[in-house]
């Protein structure tokens, strides 16, 4: 097969987890016979130093003929600064709207070898964790118009919009009800509906969509609980389908109880190519350069890819079969370390996990 795909590094340790990236995908092509062609561009505060904006005009147009965009992290103290129109962060975002990725699937899943580096007491952890959060993408508090500052009544305030379509809301919980039924057939929409009336139709339309897919169990919980039950039993969720908001708060969470926010990749789709793969955590200036970043969040978000923009299962097995193989000769990297076992740094986890692919 042949793949296109953009490459976008962008700041932090960014840079040093996208080159372990790129070894995987050279050895899995090499191994399997793809073809692969792979274009760069810039994102965030690479893009704003050298370009004047965080998604400039010709990273958008590298991007659309592509199959996937595989994208490191944005933002850092540097830019922290820097006028709000043109924070990196803007350039994440508008990636997703650019392309419309409304839906966006973070798995949680519990490495055993890595049960010591949870936070969750041993008790809790031995039930296994496994679940999927679908986050809504494109929409919500994080877009809504009006949105912005004034002054009123001579003090200054400010204000965001939380707002859902019918429609909005209708092509997420899709998602997670189709995939839902490659998994155990149950989903838990996570809302405010007790406050917000945008929580109101968010729950009406979820249920009513959810009328289509009779096999798969559907349940409620407040996002207040929902983030309770995450730490006091993750085993009890499969599926979780959310909101904008409460799915970026929730997805760090759920990383965070399964080790480390290192582990994690993503997915964000739409309807129609590219598609755009992620780990879930940061750009972490505080450690980067320094070879000490974990690449396995980016690495497993090359498996995704492989899984869900290509179809080639095979090929996502062989890389997430690597990584728990050199989770389980003992390598770590600083951030999933734990007693008697190796640490190494980033360059070298990429090497590990390359010299068990095929
Ligand atoms: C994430 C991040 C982003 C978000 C930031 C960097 C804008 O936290 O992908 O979870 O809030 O969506
Ligand atoms: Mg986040």
């Amino acid at each position: 097969m042949k793949m296109k795909i953009c490459v976008l590094p962008g700041d932090g340790i960014g840079v040093e987890i996208m080159a372990q990236a790129e070894k995987i995908l050279g050895r899995i092509t090499e191994v399997f016979g793809h073809e692969i062609e792979i274009d760069y561009g810039l994102i965030g505060g690479a893009a704003i130093d050298e370009k004047g904006s965080p998604l400039p005009t010709d990273t958008i147009e590298i991007c659309r003929n592509r199959d996937a965009i595989l994208l490191g992290a944005v933002g850092g103290p540097k830019w922290d600064e820097i006028d709000k129109s043109i924070r990196p962060e803007k350039g994440l975002l508008g990636i997703r709207k650019e392309f419309d990725l409304f839906a966006n699937l973070r798995p949680a899943i519990l490495f055993p070898e890595l049960k010591d580096a949870s936070l969750l007491r041993p008790d809790i952890v031995d039930k296994g964790i496994d679940l999927l959060v679908i986050r809504e993408l494109t929409s919500g508090i994080y877009f809504g118009e009006p949105r912005g500052e004034e002054i009123r009544n001579g003090q200054r305030v400010a204000f965001n919009t939380m707002i859902y379509s019918e429609d909005e809301i209708r092509r997420v919980a899709k998602v997670a009800f189709e995939a839902a039924r490659k998994r155990a057939y149950r989903v838990c929409s996570v809302d405010k509906a007790n406050v917000l009336d945008v929580s109101q139709l968010w729950r009406e339309v979820v249920i009513d969509t959810a009328k289509v897919y009779p096999d798969v169990q559907l349940n409620h919980l407040y996002v207040d609980n929902a983030a309770m039950q995450l730490v006091r039993d993750p085993s009890q969720f499969d599926v979780i389908l959310t909101s904008n908001l409460f799915g970026d708060i929730l997805s760090d969470e759920a990383a965070v109880i399964t080790g480390s926010l290192g582990m994690l990749p993503s997915a964000s789709m739409g309807q129609k190519k590219p598609d755009l793969y992620e780990p879930i955590h940061g750009s972490a200036p505080d450690i980067a350069g320094r070879d000490l970043a974990n690449p396995l969040a980016t690495i497993l978000s090359v498996a995704m890819m492989f899984k869900y923009t290509f179809s080639l299962d095979k090929e996502a097995r062989a890389v997430e079969e690597a990584v728990q193989k050199v989770l389980a000769q003992n390598f770590r990297t600083g951030d999933i370390m734990s007693p008697g076992m190796i640490r190494v740094g980033c360059n070298e986890m990429g090497e590990l996990v390359v010299r068990e692919i095929g």
